[in-house]
């Protein structure tokens, strides 16, 4: 049923977003925009919606001008790296997941289960190749990240768990530049996400911003 309810509402918001946009307003930032969405989304490459997904470009375009690297944790078939990569300009992307989909896990909650979300790493890599300065850390996060002590600009995260999200959390708090943005999808959606916000943000200056699409964002302040 809330699969169902998901789909549903996914598809509505698509239409609606779509059609709010090109007729109220011409994207003029980005003109070809949503078309670019819309083929993401209908080759099932991404499962962010138009609205969700037009907040990440609107994020990384934001960050673009602050030093440092940009991340996505969940790449799953690599639709909203794409969208990431096509924006980054000179900086490099790390880009994580195991590509075996969602890992082992105490607390999928009703929705999530092991192994969900499992891409082609070969597929993936392919949509991404033209693209200079990202680097793949295949296999599960925080492991993989050993060793990177760069600072982050962006960091987008949509790894659906609570345990995951808290690692990245962990993991990127304290690179992230000022004024640096970390995105997380899932944040309405997911009790395991948002928890994760929740208890790491709790001793912090920085609260979560839960926006009316299913995300949430932090700006690192100092
Ligand atoms: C919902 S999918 C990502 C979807 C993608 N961002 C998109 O828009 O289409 C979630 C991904 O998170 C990855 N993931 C979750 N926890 C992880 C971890 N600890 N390490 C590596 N990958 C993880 C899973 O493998 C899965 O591919």
């Amino acid at each position: 049923m809330t699969s169902l309810k998901t789909k549903l509402y996914s598809a509505f918001d698509s239409l609606l977003t779509k059609l709010k946009l090109e007729l109220f307003y011409h994207y003029s930032t980005d003109p070809n925009l949503l078309d670019e969405i819309d083929k993401l989304r209908k080759k099932q490459l991404m499962l962010l919606t138009v609205s969700e997904a037009i907040q990440l470009c609107e994020c990384v375009a934001r960050c673009t001008t602050i030093p440092g690297g940009m991340a996505e944790v969940g790449v799953s078939n690599g639709g909203s790296a794409l969208l990431i990569a096509q924006r980054k300009g000179t900086n490099t992307l790390h880009l994580f997941d195991t590509f075996e989909g969602l890992p082992e896990n105490d607390a999928y909650g009703t929705y999530f289960k092991k192994n969900q979300y499992k891409a082609s790493m070969e597929n993936t890599q392919q949509l991404l190749k033209k693209y200079e300065q990202i680097h793949w850390h295949v296999g599960l996060f925080p492991a993989t990240a050993e060793g990177i002590i760069e600072k982050f600009s962006f960091v987008h995260l949509d790894v659906d768990l609570y345990a995951s999200t808290l690692d990245a959390l962990k993991f990127f708090y304290p690179k992230m530049a000022q004024g640096g943005i970390i995105l997380t999808h899932d944040y309405r959606f997911s009790a395991g996400v948002r928890k994760a916000f929740m208890e790491f943000c709790a001793d912090k200056k920085e609260a979560p911003l839960a926006l009316a699409t299913n995300q949430a964002l932090i700006v690192k302040l100092s």
